[in-house]
């Protein structure tokens, strides 16, 4: 019968669509997966004052396990830089001010 192969031909491209959605979410996924490391950059511009572990407090710094800075006020303060604190916001990305900022938040 005729319509029972239209349907057939109507689910196969209803599979192919269902299979390119799913392709592109795994890219999405993909591109999620290289965001930028906070504890790499943390390491590279912030440990001089900072420390390791985020207490060394040099150059008058705050010590970072006693923060109750949010999220959100951490990355304004890391892009536009407090006092003796360099500004980031010519250095760093968005995002890398974000995932680095993110990372000031484990210290405890
Ligand atoms: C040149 C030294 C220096 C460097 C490098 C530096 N900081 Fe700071 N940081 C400071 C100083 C000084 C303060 C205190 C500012 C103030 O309130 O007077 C501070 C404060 C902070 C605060 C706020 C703490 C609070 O409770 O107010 C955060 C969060 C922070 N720094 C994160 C970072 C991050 C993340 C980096 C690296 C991207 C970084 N800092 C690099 C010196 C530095």
């Amino acid at each position: 019968m005729l319509s029972d192969k239209l349907l057939v031909v109507f689910l196969f491209l209803l599979l192919i669509t269902a299979c390119g959605n799913s392709a592109s979410q795994h890219s999405a996924a993909a591109l999620g997966a290289a965001e930028p490391d906070g504890m790499a950059i943390f390491r590279k511009y912030c440990i001089a004052c900072h420390g390791a572990d985020g207490k060394l407090g040099l150059n008058g710094a705050k010590d970072l396990t006693q923060t109750t800075l949010t999220l959100e006020e951490r990355i304004s303060l890391v892009t536009k830089g407090k006092n003796m604190m360099t500004p980031f916001g010519e250095i760093l990305t968005q995002e890398e001010i974000r995932a680095v900022a993110a990372y000031t938040q484990t210290f405890k």
